[in-house]
């Protein structure tokens, strides 16, 4: 099975990267995959992210959606009405899929033909900050999502209450979210699948050496969490395993030898190509299985 995956349109960020998703679903039905995954970060309101799946058009194949970071961002204004990012995650965000005819990967597994795929945003729990740096940088800053003149996006606008009412921590976040794979893999496990993939929008492995330069030994601490490779190493048929959040392009593998993959868009600011059909034979990638 041919899959293609993407990951972080960020469609709100500018004008060019709302004209790439146009050529996204045009270079789609070209291409003729047999799956697409869209692996988080289109935009930071349910609207844009409707948008976005309308202006891709028809895909030519199932197309399953990953709800990344971007895309559960509460603003100022909806928080003041009550609104929170499990209303994103759970609520509107699948009734766009569905509305779409896109496959919500966060909610349920899929089997397609013979290959099993599992995923969901995933989370992050500051494994991969560069330790050796923890004197200066340290867990309180990562709690606080800030640390000198650096912040962490989330730090106001992802907002996830516990039962309680109280916002959850990063790392009870991850404890949630990996009971959701958990599941996941449960309902697989029985699936008559040959292969199984796996999509989180954060790194599910400790596979990035930190740069040891700011600001990126404190946003490492943001890209994701360890506990969910560990529990996709349990799944024998794992055959791949895809991600996106760190805007750039990598082929690694996790420490049992699993192809480990992103192919993330960006903002086009930090774009090297100049021309769009560039930016796409970049992003656009597709792994046989
Ligand atoms: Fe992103
Ligand atoms: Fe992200």
């Amino acid at each position: 099975m041919r899959v293609a995956y993407t990951s972080d349109l960020h469609v709100d960020h500018s004008p060019e990267n709302r004209r790439l998703t146009a050529l996204l679903g045009e270079r789609l039905r070209a291409e003729r995959p047999e799956a697409f995954l869209l692996i988080g970060d289109v935009a930071a309101r349910p609207r844009v992210v409707a948008d976005t799946l309308g202006l891709i058009g028809e895909p030519p194949c199932p197309a399953l959606f990953v709800a990344g970071n971007h895309d559960i961002w509460v603003s100022l204004r909806e928080q003041r009405r009550g609104l929170n990012s499990f209303d994103r995650l759970d609520e509107q965000l699948p009734a766009v899929c569905a509305d779409h005819g896109w496959h919500y990967l966060d909610h349920a597994p899929l089997l397609l033909d013979d290959v099993a795929f599992i995923g969901g945003m995933g989370w992050y729990d500051y494994s991969y900050r560069n330790r050796s740096r923890d004197a200066e940088i340290t867990l309180e800053h990562f709690r606080a999502k800030s640390y000198g003149r650096w912040r962490w996006g989330d730090q106001h606008y992802a907002r996830f209450p516990g039962e309680d009412g109280e916002l959850l921590d990063d790392d009870a976040l991850c404890g949630l979210l990996a009971r959701r794979l958990e599941a996941q893999m449960r309902q697989a496990a029985d699936w008559p699948a040959r292969t199984v993939v796996a999509a989180f929008h954060h790194l599910p492995y400790a596979a990035l050496s930190p740069p040891r330069r700011m600001p990126w030994d404190f946003f490492l601490g943001f890209a994701g969490a360890p506990r969910f490779g560990e529990l996709l190493d349990s799944e024998e048929r794992l055959a791949a395993v895809l991600f996106g959040h760190v805007h750039m392009k990598l082929s690694l593998f996790t420490p049992a030898g699993i192809p480990l993959r992103c192919s993330c868009v960006g903002y086009a600011r930090d774009w090297p190509e100049t021309e769009l059909e560039q930016v796409l034979d970049r992003s656009l990638a597709f792994i046989e299985l």
